[in-house]
């Protein structure tokens, strides 16, 4: 090959990793967000006890989705049920990865048209449109600062593409290994249905002893519950599900100095973690 020739192969397999889908969200209208929150409890092969979660759908979410920082923004930190009571959410979930010695937002996060945070990352986005599209992948730069986005955050693995597993491709993007995939933990994504619904899932575990679901389990679990595109976000202890003023999910994290304030219906002696970023349906 010519250095012509390898210069354009290197901007084409770059420009590939750029990609992502795009699809129309339920146009739903109303003053108030509509929301179900069903309760999973499934036997998984493999699994000594069920793995349980929740899977939340929001029926028309072009009003009522937000992607906020923390209440001090980003970099910063709180609690999801802070965050929440300070956003006036009806359900709000953790979301994006986050440095946790600096508490800055890893990769994008647009907030109500507001951009927070830059520059970009290979890792899958998640995000809504202006005009009313959710748009999941990757992501780059300019897009972002064409300012086509109502809400975006980033995560890690694209975990569901049209409805099926995407783990392996977007692994080898993302160039993430192995033991992250197949390690259990706690977990968080978002994404949609083929109506177009928001979908939130969660899967419950207890990230000191590897407990949870792998991503590639998680990924059919979402499928089977009607994900038909979803982006893995942040787990382990950073995982809590909040609606009507209570935590849904079990907690991983131990009290300590920082989130004593904040303890966990079950299992005893957890406590939430003070995460950067959550999922607000208001
Ligand atoms: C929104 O998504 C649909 C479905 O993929 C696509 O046909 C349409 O072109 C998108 N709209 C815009 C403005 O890109
Ligand atoms: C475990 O999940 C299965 C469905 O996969 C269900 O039939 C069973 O009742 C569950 N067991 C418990 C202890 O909840
Ligand atoms: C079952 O789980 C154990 C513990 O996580 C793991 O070491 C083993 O490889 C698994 N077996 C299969 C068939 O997935």
């Amino acid at each position: 090959m010519k250095p012509t020739q390898i210069i354009l192969l290197v901007i084409v397999l770059t420009f590939s990793q750029c990609f992502h889908d795009e699809f129309q969200v339920n146009p739903a209208k109303g003053d108030q967000p509509i929301i179900t929150v069903k309760y999973l409890n499934k036997q998984i092969k493999n699994h000594s006890t069920n793995v349980t979660g929740t899977i939340t759908l929001l029926e028309n979410p072009l009003l009522h989705t937000t992607f906020y920082p923390s209440p001090s923004g980003c970099p910063g930190s709180a609690p999801v049920s802070v965050s929440s009571d300070f956003y006036h959410c009806s359900f709000a979930q953790n979301a994006g990865f986050f440095n946790v010695f600096t508490k800055a937002c890893i990769g994008p996060l647009v907030s109500d048209g507001k951009i927070i945070q830059n520059p970009s990352t290979i890792r899958s986005s998640f995000g809504i449109t202006k005009y009313g599209n959710y748009s999941i992948g990757y992501i780059d730069q300019s897009t972002i600062n064409d300012n086509v986005f109502q809400n975006l955050v980033s995560g890690a693995i694209w975990l569901v593409r049209a409805g099926k597993s995407f783990v392996d491709e977007s692994a080898k993007i993302e160039k993430i290994s192995q033991s992250f995939l197949s390690e259990r933990a706690p977990r968080t994504a978002i994404g949609f249905n083929k109506k177009g619904q928001l979908l939130l899932g969660s899967a419950n575990g207890l990230e000191s002893a590897n407990e949870g679901v792998n991503l590639y389990e998680f990924a059919d679990l979402l499928i089977e519950n009607g994900a038909y595109y979803a982006a893995n976000l942040d787990g382990g202890g950073s995982l809590t599900t909040y609606y009507k003023d209570k935590i849904l999910n079990t907690c991983s994290d131990h009290c300590g100095s920082l989130n004593k304030d904040y303890p966990c219906p079950s299992p005893q002696g957890t406590c939430e973690r003070l995460v950067t970023s959550i999922v607000c349906l208001k």
